[in-house]
């Protein structure tokens, strides 16, 4: 049984990372989706949205899970039981950090590898701050995400917009 983990922020999760989740939901058995707690980030969503957002957005996946996580990825995948990490690669300039990190990771787990995907080019220049840079100007961003994340992530902003005035 070839079990995979995907592990990020996920704040929110784009078209671009539910392109990666379905391709990689194909390539292994399971695919456990990692959203990370502690990220050094203040995140717009909480934890317990983001798994709430990536378990609609994936419900229709039979093979695919989503968990949170604390600490390191690679103990995430220890526990998880898996030997594979997938993280996508958009452009060269993600290559730079993701093979650095994949290498260092590798060091501390060397059982665990690192499979990396190419974006589908239509969500090359898609991320998670560029969606809630868009959306904090009020900008349309249904091109990005998905129906519900887009109406969640503008409720988000209207909440923090009441908050100020
Ligand atoms: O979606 P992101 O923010 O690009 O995801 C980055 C993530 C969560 C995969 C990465 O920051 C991570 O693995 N953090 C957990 C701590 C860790 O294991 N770091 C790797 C060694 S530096």
């Amino acid at each position: 049984m070839k079990r995979a983990i995907y592990p990020g922020s996920f704040d929110p999760v784009t078209l671009g990372h539910i392109d990666v989740i379905r391709r990689a939901s194909k390539l292994f058995d399971f695919l456990i989706i990692g959203i990370l707690g502690n990220s050094a980030k203040t995140p717009l969503f909480s934890v317990e949205e983001r798994v709430n957002m990536l378990k609609e957005a994936t419900a229709d996946l039979t093979n695919v899970e989503v968990r949170s996580f604390h600490g390191l990825t690679v103990e995430f995948a220890r526990e998880c039981e898996a030997n594979a990490l997938v993280r996508g690669l958009r452009a060269i300039t993600d290559f730079d950090y993701e093979l650095q990190i994949a290498q260092l990771n590798r060091v501390i787990a060397p059982e665990i590898d690192t499979v990396f995907l190419t974006t589908n080019l239509k969500y090359a220049y898609l991320s998670s701050s560029s969606v809630k840079e868009v959306a904090a100007y009020g900008g349309d961003i249904s091109h990005f995400v998905t129906p519900a994340v887009e109406k969640k992530v503008h409720k988000k902003f209207e909440e923090i917009r009441s908050r100020r005035i």
